[in-house]
């Protein structure tokens, strides 16, 4: 049976996963509306596999013995100056992210909680992968600055990302 704090701290963390997902709906909404149809793929794509943590979670906690509770999700911002920000913003929310995995973890060490020590550190490992990514396309904005063609460039390249969801995982 799992710990009452691992359940709530975990409860908690469905609560992100979830905002995440809605932030990167939100993001994706805002990208149609400027006609960056690649970049709204991009953000769709990332809003579905915030699902899959979610489903993860959920389950996870399931079999634990644990009861998932939801919660009220806040609303994301709706709006932003230019798709710079949008992934300034991006880095920034996953940045947040890590810190809640790395809190989540330090909790299940303070608990001797190995099943949940074992379980989280997919989610390090995860959340290395998903900073590296956002930023990669940072890095590219940042390098076609005042290259009128670089959006429409990167745009492209982003239409490209397909929605593997990780191993094992089905909604
Ligand atoms: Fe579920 Fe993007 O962290």
């Amino acid at each position: 049976m799992i710990d009452k704090k691992m359940e709530k701290a975990i409860n908690k963390q469905i609560n992100w996963e979830l905002y995440s997902s809605y932030l990167y709906f939100s993001m994706a909404a805002y990208c149609d509306s400027v006609n960056l149809k690649g970049f709204s793929h991009w953000m769709r794509t990332q809003a579905m596999e915030e699902l899959t943590h979610v489903k993860r979670f959920y389950d996870f906690l399931t079999s634990r013995g644990g009861r998932v509770i939801f919660s009220e999700i806040k609303a994301p911002p709706t709006k932003w100056n230019d798709p710079h920000k949008v992934f300034e913003e991006t880095l920034k929310h996953e940045q947040h992210v890590t810190k809640l995995i790395n809190d989540l973890m330090n909790l299940a060490h303070d608990l001797r909680d190995h099943a949940s020590i074992g379980f989280l550190q997919w989610f390090v490992d995860e959340q290395v992968e998903e900073e590296e990514s956002v930023d990669d396309v940072l890095q590219s904005l940042r390098l076609n600055e005042n290259n009128p063609g670089g959006l429409f460039m990167i745009d492209k390249e982003l239409a490209q990302r397909t929605f593997v969801p990780p191993a094992g995982v089905t909604i």
